[in-house]
């Protein structure tokens, strides 16, 4: 396993590795991915094996232009075509029916395909040099926390994946957000790092959920878990600093004094686009802490708080279970 620094050299080996069927860590805006070329299925298969994810959880493919898309899906119906343009480069993926080009293994059978243009430059060059769209969930075992820096990813799959681009901590923290667009509705499948309220604002309403079956495996209740237990509570009180063997994650400063080392701040006083840049590197070092209980601060769900929050909940519902 190679880590390299993401200048021209690394990112041209890491586009051969692709090129050769093999899987490569690199991050994005939102947290770092494990890439495989989407349009070969056993490089695909590949992610699949190194992180435990079960095949019936489809993968994102990014694009680094609307050229690449437009191959990949049957077309832009108008309110995909608007969201591209005025999101892309950035955090949105847009799920839209797919063509034969797309292996099925890459989108578990379904006849739809999740594409998204990720806002990084070290993502971009790769999938220009490697001049293929990437397949690429986030870079961590299935189910467990999702890396923002290269050592989450060095930690939990360094001896299962080819190379690591280390191009620092990725700026906006949580996932990207996830829409269906179909016929004529549009359908949240995953909050993330783009607001709701920018989307609505320009393309209208959009419906939550994917209704009753879940559809993405984003939604699955023991997603983005510590090994820690997490309980969320309105707000951290001095006395619950007394419990036993306890982490803390405050949403902001606290007014009282709290134990430096068994706690995270997410941000000084309550932005929500520092706190989610950090919740998965707090979370991460409360994990490795080994606590028996982790309390983190509940946060609006305005803007980036909705994804925060989703987040935390799935966190608070682990189930480690015998599909893990
Ligand atoms: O920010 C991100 O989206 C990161 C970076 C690496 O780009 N990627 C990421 O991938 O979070 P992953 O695999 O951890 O999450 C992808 C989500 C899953 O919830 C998956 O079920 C959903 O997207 N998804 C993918 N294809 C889908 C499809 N055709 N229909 C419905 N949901 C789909
Ligand atoms: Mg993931």
């Amino acid at each position: 396993m190679i880590i390299s620094r993401p200048d021209d050299s690394g990112i041209k080996r890491a586009a051969e590795i692709i090129r050769s069927g093999g899987l490569v860590s690199f991050p994005t805006e939102t947290v770092y991915g494990l890439g495989a070329d989407a349009l070969n299925p056993i490089a695909v298969a590949r992610i699949f094996e190194a992180k435990g994810r079960p095949f019936f959880d489809p993968l994102i493919v990014h694009v680094s232009n609307i050229g690449m898309a437009s191959g990949l899906v049957q077309g832009f119906p108008d309110r995909a075509g608007l969201l591209a343009e005025r999101f892309w480069p950035g955090p949105l993926t847009i799920v839209l029916p797919k063509t034969g080009l797309v292996p099925d293994i890459v989108t578990s059978g379904l006849p739809t395909v999740a594409i998204r243009m990720p806002d990084h430059r070290v993502a971009l060059d790769l999938i220009d040099f490697s001049g293929v769209p990437i397949a690429a969930p986030s870079a961590n075992p299935f189910g467990y926390l999702s890396p923002t820096k290269a050592e989450h990813v060095m930690v939990q799959l360094g001896g299962r994946i080819d190379m690591i681009l280390d191009g620092g901590p990725c700026r906006v923290g949580v996932e990207s957000t996830v829409l269906k667009i179909h016929g004529d509705s549009v359908t949240l499948l995953r909050p993330g790092g783009l607001g709701m309220e920018e989307i609505t604002d320009l393309i209208g309403p959009v419906e939550w959920g994917a209704g009753p079956e879940v559809e993405s495996p984003g939604q699955l209740p023991y997603h983005y878990s510590p090994d820690s237990p997490v309980r969320i509570v309105e707000a951290i009180r001095e006395e619950d600093l007394q419990i036993k063997n306890a982490g803390f994650l405050f949403f902001k400063k606290p007014g009282f004094p709290y134990p430096a080392g068994s706690s995270e701040i997410l941000s000084d006083d309550g932005d929500l686009l520092v706190a989610a840049s950090r919740l998965f590197s707090c979370l991460h070092r409360l994990d490795k802490s080994g606590k028996k209980i982790i309390l983190a601060e509940a946060v609006s769900e305005k803007g980036l708080g909705l994804a925060i929050m989703d987040r935390l909940i799935k966190a608070s519902r682990r189930v480690r279970n015998e599909t893990e």
